[in-house]
Order: structure tokens, then sequence, then C-alpha cells
């Protein structure tokens, strides 16, 4: 690591760990250049990097100060304590209800679970897509039926190689999206009836996978920063029949949470014990905000228990539907049940992303997103700090572009929704997270869009309904 990195990582786990409170003046660069041996140049550059990531905010003439965006733990969402009973997760009418309510374009969707589409090199996807329709072998149509595209799953296989994990091509099934993938998934690895342990609060799409294939959840108390609680499932499983784990471990959905990398290499060696597959839900591991990648959990697979399920949708290419599994040693069953369900994924798509991935720019664009998606979420961050009322709680996640905030408890999130609906908003309440519709003080707010003045609005009127659904 150089010793810009060292800097970035030390002051922001001195603020992380509350030792530099909100508001407190940063180390000033003369002192930390001569204590640290380090030019100046270097901590300017690493306090840049802190701006960037929203530990720190530049005051004009007096240095660089704990950014007042960056909340100490006590100000932290409380953390899950889920019934651990095992039950049929319920959920479906109130999400389709909510996604409903995002679909018109003149809605603010801070609802939303993807970031604006502006944030898409759409003109270079059209041009590959393009590209890649007149160049097609009109034999691709069969020899790109599953599990995919080769040239496709070659460089999928390269990128779990630089995220630190050995993936072959052969056990990649590419999908439609990466929803595709977990039910594909979860259907190769558990049965009807079959209890699967999921994260509390945790993806609509996982809960109704779950719900609508007739398999039983136990919810996994999770914390809003650190996310599964390795401990709690380990007694889950001495107790539960539990055939399957669907867990994020990185930027999870709705929490924002990313289990450190020793937790994350914990889990897959308890499940491993056990023999217990992990569907692991990636779709935000390239949007990390920090200097390096998180390492997946598939990194640490050693028996092909780990069946990692990514995609584009939230990085590159929303509405192409492009996703897959890196299925370990349930690539064969993966397979079968991908022909069973839709036969292949859009040919010409899958030559298109190939192309794309093929000519290079993909790791420019996401550099450019991550930097976009943390800006924003600097801007969203310090405008729910003057916007919400005291009593409003949230972590500042590590990456992705969404947000869990808890609200004072007498407030209704559904209400706040129906609310906020009729001012031209969405937001995500916290129930459609919840197998037993639980969070009813929470919601999930998406900080993908860019900042604006209609965004800033949005926020003062979310804080205003706040106000008037606590009295
Ligand atoms: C956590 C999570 N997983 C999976 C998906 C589905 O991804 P895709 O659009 O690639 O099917 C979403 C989309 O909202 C998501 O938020």
């Amino acid at each position: 690591m150089k010793l810009y990195q060292q800097l970035t990582e030390q002051i922001a786990t001195l603020i992380r760990e509350g030792t530099l409170r909100s508001g407190d003046r940063a180390p000033s660069i003369r002192q930390l250049s001569r204590n640290r041996g380090a030019s100046p140049a270097t901590v300017v550059h690493a306090y840049e990097l802190l701006q960037a990531r929203g530990y720190l905010e530049a005051r004009p003439r007096s240095g660089f100060f704990v950014s007042s965006a960056w909340r100490s733990s006590q100000d932290e969402p409380t953390v899950s304590q889920p019934v651990r009973r095992v039950a049929h997760p319920d959920v479906s009418n109130l999400v389709f209800e909510v996604l409903e309510a995002m679909r018109a374009r003149e809605v603010v969707p801070l609802g939303s679970a993807f970031p604006s589409p502006d944030l898409f090199p759409l003109r270079q996807l059209a041009r590959a897509l393009a590209a890649a329709v007149r160049r097609m072998d009109p034999w691709s149509t069969v020899e790109d039926l599953p599990p995919g595209n080769t040239m496709l799953r070659r460089q999928i296989a390269q990128r779990y190689l630089i995220a630190g994990a050995r993936v072959l091509p052969d056990e990649i099934v590419v999908t439609a999206g990466a929803l595709e993938g977990l039910n594909l998934a979860l259907q190769a690895v558990t049965a009807p009836r079959d209890i699967v342990a999921i994260e509390s609060p945790s993806f609509y799409g996982c809960l109704q996978a779950v719900e609508s294939s007739g398999r039983r959840a136990v919810e996994i108390p999770t914390h809003p920063r650190y996310g599964v609680d390795v401990d709690e499932l380990e007694r889950v499983l001495d107790r539960e029949n539990v055939r399957a784990c669907w867990f994020m471990t990185m930027f999870q959905n709705p929490l924002g949470a990313t289990m450190t990398t020793d937790s994350r290499s914990r889990l897959v060696r308890l499940l491993a014990s056990r023999n217990i597959p992990l569907i692991e839900d990636s779709v935000y591991t390239d949007l990390y905000f920090g200097k390096e990648r998180v390492k997946p959990a598939k990194a640490f697979d050693r028996k092909g228990l780990v069946l990692d399920c990514g995609s584009f949708s939230k990085t590159l290419a929303p509405g192409y539907r492009l996703g897959w599994v890196a299925a370990g040693r349930f690539a064969p069953e993966v397979l079968r049940r991908k022909i069973m369900t839709s036969l292949a994924t859009s040919i010409p798509i899958q030559a298109a992303i190939a192309h794309y991935l093929d000519t290079g720019g993909y790791e420019r664009h996401l550099r450019g997103l991550r930097w976009s998606l943390q800006t924003q979420q600097a801007a969203y961050l310090s405008a729910l700090e003057r916007h919400f009322p005291s009593g409003t709680r949230w972590i500042r996640p590590d990456g992705g572009y969404l947000l869990w905030v808890e609200l004072p408890a007498s407030v209704d999130a559904i209400k706040v929704h129906r609310l906020a609906l009729e001012h031209g908003i969405s937001i995500a309440p916290g129930p459609i997270f919840s197998a037993r519709r639980e969070y009813r003080n929470f919601m999930r707010l998406n900080y993908g869009h860019p900042w604006t003045p209609k965004v800033e609005a949005a926020i003062r009127t979310i804080g205003r309904l706040i106000r008037e659904c606590s009295r």
C-alpha cells in the first residue's frame, strides 16, 4: 500500500471508530507530513480522497474537518432483531405497489433500485450492439446457447481473477439479469419447503424468490454496517435444517452493509464445514468507494459451494438484462434449469457486451461511475443532515448507491411513501424488505441520481413528511 493510501485508511479508521468525530479538525497538513515523513502533497492527496469518500470536508482558510455528513456509531440505525422462526415470506403485494409507483419518469426516484440511466455509456453500448449484430455468425445462435457466449464467459472469469477469485469460464452460466441467476441458483440447490437463511432486512427479490418457489426462510440479524451476524447464523444452523444461504456480503440491499474480509471468509468456512451452499448476490461488487475492490466470498470457496450471481444491470447496461451465475460445483444443475426455464439469453446482447468488454473502456467507465456515486452520496448525506428531523439515523455506505434510514419509532414508512407519492417522490419503505413486514419505521433511499435542486426539494419534502407523521 502506498503512503497516501495508508494515511487515507488510517484516518478513515479513526473517524469510523469515533476517535475523530463529526466537526473535529483533522491533523494539520504540516503536522501530519512532519510526523509521518510524507510530503505535504501526499497528505493533501490523502485528504482529498477522504473528502471524496465523505469523511472530511474542506473549509476555506481553516483546513480539513470531519464531515458533518459523517455520523458516529451512536447515530447508526439499530441492528435488526428478526424473529428467528422459519416462515413463508409474504411480501409481494406491497412490493408491486411500491414498484408501480416508481415507473413514471417525473417521479423523483429515491425509492428506485437503479442508478440514473444518464450515468451509463449508452452510446458506446449502442455502437457495440450494432457492431456485434453486423458481425454475428449465424451459427452463434446455436453455439451461444447456455452456458452462453464463450468470449463473454472468459471476460467474466478474468474479472473474477482480478477480484482474487479463481473461476473457470465453464462454471459460468449466462442469465437474463442477476435475478434469473439467483432464482436458478435457488432452484438448483434447494427443493420446495426447504429452509433458506436470508438476511434481515433483505432484498425484496430474494423474499419473492423464496415465496414464489415455496421455500421457507429464516432471517438472520444483519448489522447495518457489517452485514450478516455469523455467530447468530451458526446458532441457527445448529437448530434448523438450513439447506442454503442467500446473502449479499458486499453493499447489501437495502442496508449498504459490507462484511469484513475476515467475517466473509469465516462465513464461507462455516458453510463449507456443513456442506451448505451460499448463493451470493453480488450485483454491486464493482461499486466500491475504497482504493481496492472487496474480495468476494467466491475467493474463499474451496469446495465449489458458492454460487456467485452478478450482472451488468447496475454498472453498465440496465435494460439489457444480462447477468450470470458462477455456480461452482452446481454449474451443470444451473445450466439444465436455465435451459428448462428460458432456453437462452439474448444472443446479440451477449455478443454486444462481450464486444464492449473486449474493446476496453469498462474499467474507465466504472471509475467514473464510482466517482459520480461517491460525490452524489456526499451531497445527499449533507441534505439529509439539513432536512431530516433529529431522531433519524443512517450509515454512510462504502459503496453502492443505497442508504438505509431509520425514522423516529412513531413514523410509519408506508404512510410516508404514500404521502411522498402525492408530491411526485418515491421512497422504498422498510416493510418491503422483511418476510414479516418488519422495519415499519425504516426506508431505503437511492443516491444513484445526479444531485439537482429538484432532488434537494424532494429530500426537504420527505423531511417535512417525517416530521408530520411523527406527531
Ligand atoms: C440486490 C439486487 N439483486 C439483484 C437485482 C436484480 O438484478 P438484475 O437487474 O441484474 O436482474 C437487483 C435489482 O434491483 C438488486 O437490487
